[in-house]
């Protein structure tokens, strides 16, 4: 009886400890596939390794939801990502030049309506110009994402990619409002990026 209740203790610590390895590292329980190829990215083993271990990176790559989205202390770092990255072929609120427009509702691919689709398409790139951005840290990928979705200046209802209750305080984006000052993302004073995994 003892020697059995004893075997059953270790099994459970032995569980205990597993179930903690599994969350305190970044498992992808989500595939991530290239848009064009169809081929398994490998997130998060290809990634950049810096910036893995966030909350918020742990909870996409376990559920393919970006928490960060129109958490407004973390649009600048977005903001700047964009800037640097992508509005030389996208335009400075993805109004569009030599690459498609990137705030209005439609889609070259109807996948980048949801979080994944779009981490998918600009991680792996797509066609012609639209080069892979896998150098990017997988935590500024997020920041990049919501403020894609913050520049959105189409009808709140094709936004999928807000849940229900953000749909209720979602204002579609208006350049012209925003051009006065530097037209940047401001954080309100003592704001933190920070979001509540889970
Ligand atoms: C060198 C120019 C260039 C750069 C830089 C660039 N893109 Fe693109 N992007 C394109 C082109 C061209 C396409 C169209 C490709 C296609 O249809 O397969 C595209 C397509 C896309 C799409 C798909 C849009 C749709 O309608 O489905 C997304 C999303 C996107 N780019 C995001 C980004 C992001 C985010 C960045 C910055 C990290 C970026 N791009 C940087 C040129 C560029």
């Amino acid at each position: 009886m003892d020697g059995d209740y004893t075997m059953k203790s270790k099994a459970l610590v032995v569980m205990a400890a597993v179930a903690a390895m599994i969350t305190g590292t970044a498992v992808a329980a989500e595939t991530f596939r290239n848009t064009i190829t169809g081929d398994d990215l490998k997130v998060p083993e290809s990634s950049n390794p810096e910036g893995r271990d966030t909350a918020a990176v742990k909870h996409f790559l376990e559920s393919g939801v970006n928490l960060y989205t129109e958490v407004k202390a973390c649009l600048p770092k977005g903001e700047e990502v964009y800037l640097t990255s992508c509005s030389g072929c996208h335009g400075h609120v993805g109004e569009g030049k030599v690459g498609p427009g990137l705030a209005d509702n439609y889609w070259t691919y109807p996948k980048n309506k949801t979080d994944k689709g779009l981490f998918e398409t600009i991680y792996g790139g797509a066609q012609g110009m639209m080069g892979p951005h896998s150098d990017l840290t997988l935590d500024e990928l997020l920041k990049l994402m919501a403020w894609i979705r913050h520049i959105y200046s189409g009808d709140v209802a094709d936004a999928d990619w807000l849940t229900e209750e953000q749909k209720k305080t979602f204002k579609p984006y208006k350049p012209e409002e925003h051009a006065s000052a530097d037209g940047s993302a401001k954080a309100a004073d003592g704001d933190e990026c920070k979001v509540s995994a889970n």
